[in-house]
C-alpha cells in the first residue's frame, strides 16, 4: 500500500491546510477526530443491483485515457445482464449523484447514512464548516479496470473509500499543470481538461484506497482514479466550501 498524501487528523490543521494558499491546493487525507466513525462496508453485489437499476443512475464504460468521456453510455447493456455478470465488467463506470433513495430504511445505503453520511455532515457543521445547498454524497462503482481519467472537480471533495482497490492520483503542483484558462474553460463552458503532456511520476502524489480511507481534493485541482477491482466510493462535495 502506498501513500505520498499528508495526513490531516484536527480540525485546526484542516482548517489549516485549507487556508494555507500553497498545501491549500493539495490533496491530503482525513483521519482522526476529522473523521472518526465506527461503519461495515455494504455487501458489494447488493449495493450494485441497487445502484444499477437506480433511475438516475449514469452507466458508462470507461477505460484509462487521456480525458473522462461521458458519452460512453452503457446503461442498457448493463441493467439486462445478471448482477454477478456486471462485477466483472472491467470498466463500468457507475455514478448516483441524487442518494436519497438509496439512503430509505432497508436500501443498500441506509446502514451507512446512519453511521457515516449524517454524522458527519453534524460534524462537519459543528466544527465550523459551511457550504450552500444540501450535504451532497455521491456513488461511484467501477469495476476491476476503469478509470476516472484526469479531471478537475468544480467543488472540493472528501473521497470515501467503501470496498475494492483503486489509485489515486493527484499533483504536487496542481497549478503548473492546471492554469487559470483551464479552470476557466471548465467552470464557464463546461470544457472537460484534458491530461497534459508531461507529467511524470515525480509530479504526482499517489495514494492506495483502503476501505475507510477519505481523500480530501480541493477544488479544480487535477486528479484521476485507476481501479484494481471492483470498488465503490463515497464523494462527499461541497458547495462554495469554507469555515465560519
Ligand atoms: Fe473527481
Amino acid at each position: 500500500m502506498r501513500t505520498d498524501l499528508e495526513k490531516v487528523d484536527t480540525w485546526e490543521d484542516l482548517r489549516e491546510w485549507h487556508e494555507d494558499p500553497e498545501r491549500g491546493r493539495v490533496a491530503c487525507r482525513l483521519e482522526g477526530e476529522v473523521f472518526p466513525f465506527a461503519w461495515k462496508p455494504p455487501d458489494p453485489l447488493t449495493l450494485l443491483d441497487e445502484a444499477r437499476h437506480h433511475p438516475k443512475a449514469r452507466i458508462l464504460r470507461q477505460s484509462p485515457g487521456e480525458t473522462f468521456d461521458p458519452t460512453a453510455d452503457a446503461s442498457e447493456a448493463i441493467r439486462a445482464l445478471p448482477v454477478e455478470k456486471v462485477a466483472q465488467e472491467p470498466h463500468l463506470h457507475l455514478s448516483i449523484f441524487d442518494l436519497s433513495d438509496l439512503c430509505q430504511p432497508g436500501r443498500a445505503l441506509h446502514p451507512l447514512s446512519e453511521a457515516v453520511f449524517r454524522p458527519f455532515e453534524r460534524l462537519c457543521a459543528d466544527r465550523g464548516i459551511r457550504w450552500e445547498g444540501g450535504f451532497w454524497p455521491i456513488l461511484f462503482i467501477g469495476g476491476s479496470a476503469s478509470a476516472t481519467n484526469y479531471h478537475i472537480d468544480p467543488t472540493p471533495n472528501a473521497i470515501f473509500h467503501l470496498f475494492g482497490e483503486k489509485r489515486f492520483h493527484s499533483l504536487k503542483e496542481p497549478d503548473r499543470w492546471c492554469p487559470q484558462t483551464v479552470k476557466d474553460a471548465y467552470t464557464k463552458d463546461k470544457k472537460l481538461a484534458v491530461r497534459p503532456p508531461g507529467i511524470g511520476e515525480e509530479d504526482c502524489l499517489v495514494h492506495d484506497n483502503a476501505p475507510g480511507d477519505l481523500v480530501w481534493i480541493p477544488q479544480l485541482s487535477p486528479h484521476w482514479v485507476d481501479a484494481g477491482s471492483l470498488s465503490a466510493t463515497i464523494t462527499f462535495a461541497f458547495r462554495q466550501f469554507r469555515f465560519a
